[in-house]
C-alpha cells in the first residue's frame, strides 16, 4: 500500500496492459523495462533488457526520450514506421520519478489517418477555391470588356453577357454541389427510414433530362421490374443518385444513342442500372471516380459544365443507404453504374 495516497502499489506490466495505444517503459540508460501488447504488435521486434534504439532506430525519437530524462517535460516527436504504406507516429516522453531512479513513458499515437484528413481537407479547400477562381476571372473579363471596347458594340456585348451568365451559372452550380455533398456528409451515418418507390423517382428524373437528352440526340429509357417492392431511402436523395447518373451518361454517352435505365430485383437487393453508350472509361481511373473533383478529362468535363462533384454526392449518398456502388466500362459495352439498395424493412 502506498502510504501517502491510500492506493495499492500499481504494477507498471498491468497499469502499461491497461492501455489500449503502444506503450513502452524506459529506465534511465533508455533500456526497455517494460511494454504492452500494442507496441509488440507495432513495433514488432521490441524486447525487454536492450536499448530502446535496438527496436526504434529513429533519432528523433531518442533525442525526445533523452530530453526528458534531462528535463523533467513531457517531450514529442513524429516518426515514420513500416512500410507499405507507412504509418506516422506521435511520440510522447514522460519523465517518471522515483526516489532512486528515473523512467521514461513513451506513448505512442497513430496519427496518420488524422494527417491524411488535414491533407484532404486542404486539398479540398484548395480545389474549391481554384474552381470559383475560373468563373470569377471570366466574368471580371467580360465586365471589363463591357465597360471599354465592348461598351457600343451590341454583338460583343451580347457575347459578353451571356458568357457572364453562363459563368454565373457554373459559379450556382458549384455552390448548390457543395451545400448538396455538405449535407448528405454529415448525415451519412443517420440511416435513411422512408420506403421509397422506384418507379415515380426514376420518372422525374427521366422527365427533368428528357430535354437535355434531345438536345444530345439521346433518349432515356427507363424499365422497372413489374412488382418490384419499395427501398429504404430518402426519396430526394435518391432522385439526385439517379438524377446524377442519368446526367452523367448524357454528357458523356455518344450522341444518338440511347441511355438506359433499369431497376430490378438481384438477390435480396435492388439494383438500378444507368447505362450509356460510348467512348469506356479508363480501367485505372474507375476506382477514383468518386473523389470530389475528380474528372477523368478535367478540361472536356469542365466544358460540359462539370465540376466533379456529381458522383462524390451519389457515392455519399448510397453509403449513407448502406447501398453500394458499382461502374463497369468498356468499348464495346458502353459504362454503367449500378446502384444496390436495400429493400423497406431490410436495411
Ligand atoms: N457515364 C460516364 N461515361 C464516361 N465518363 C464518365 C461517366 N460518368 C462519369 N464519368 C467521368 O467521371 C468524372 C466524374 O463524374 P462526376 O459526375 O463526379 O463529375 P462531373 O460530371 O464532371 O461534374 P458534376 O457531376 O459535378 O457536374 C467525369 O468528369 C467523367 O470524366
Ligand atoms: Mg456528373
Amino acid at each position: 500500500m502506498n502510504s501517502e495516497s491510500g492506493l495499492p502499489l500499481l504494477d507498471p506490466t498491468s497499469f502499461l496492459a491497461a492501455l489500449p495505444v503502444p506503450a513502452i517503459l524506459l529506465d534511465s540508460q533508455r533500456v526497455i523495462r517494460v511494454y504492452n501488447d500494442p507496441a509488440e504488435a507495432t513495433f514488432r521486434n521490441v524486447r525487454a533488457g536492450y536499448d530502446l534504439s535496438a527496436t526504434l532506430r529513429r533519432p528523433r525519437l531518442l533525442e525526445a526520450v533523452d530530453r526528458a530524462l534531462e528535463t523533467g517535460k513531457t517531450e514529442s516527436c513524429r516518426f515514420e514506421w513500416g512500410g507499405d504504406p507507412a504509418k506516422t507516429f506521435e511520440a510522447d516522453a514522460s519523465r517518471i520519478s522515483t526516489p532512486e531512479s528515473a523512467f521514461v513513458l513513451v506513448i505512442f499515437l497513430d496519427i496518420t489517418q488524422a494527417l491524411k484528413v488535414e491533407a484532404v481537407r486542404s486539398a479540398f479547400v484548395a480545389n474549391v477555391s481554384h474552381e470559383l477562381r475560373s468563373p470569377l476571372t471570366t466574368m471580371m473579363g467580360a465586365a471589363e470588356a463591357l465597360e471599354g471596347p465592348a461598351r457600343d458594340d451590341p454583338v460583343g456585348r451580347d457575347r459578353m453577357l451571356a458568357l457572364m451568365s453562363q459563368e454565373a451559372w457554373r459559379m450556382k452550380n458549384l455552390i448548390d454541389d457543395l451545400l448538396s455533398l455538405s449535407r448528405v456528409e454529415s448525415q451519412e451515418f443517420i440511416p435513411p427510414n422512408q420506403s421509397v418507390a422506384l418507379k415515380p423517382v426514376l420518372e422525374s428524373a427521366r422527365e427533368r433530362l428528357a430535354e437535355r437528352a434531345a438536345k444530345r440526340d439521346m433518349d432515356i429509357k427507363v424499365t422497372i421490374e413489374t412488382g418490384l417492392p419499395p427501398v429504404s431511402g430518402v426519396d430526394d436523395e435518391l432522385f439526385q443518385v439517379f438524377d446524377n447518373l442519368i446526367s452523367n451518361a448524357i454528357k458523356y454517352g455518344s450522341a444518338g444513342s440511347t441511355v438506359t435505365v433499369e431497376a430490378r430485383q438481384s438477390g435480396s437487393l435492388a439494383l438500378v442500372s444507368v447505362h450509356n453508350e460510348g467512348p469506356a472509361i479508363p480501367a485505372l481511373h474507375l476506382p477514383r471516380l468518386t473523389e470530389r473533383f475528380y474528372r477523368v478529362d478535367k478540361s472536356r468535363s469542365r466544358e460540359l459544365g462539370g465540376t466533379g462533384l456529381g458522383l462524390a454526392i451519389v457515392k455519399h449518398i448510397v453509403n449513407r443507404h448502406r447501398g453500394r456502388l458499382e461502374v463497369a466500362s468498356s468499348e464495346k459495352d458502353g459504362t454503367t453504374f449500378s446502384v444496390f439498395l436495400n429493400f423497406a424493412g431490410t436495411g
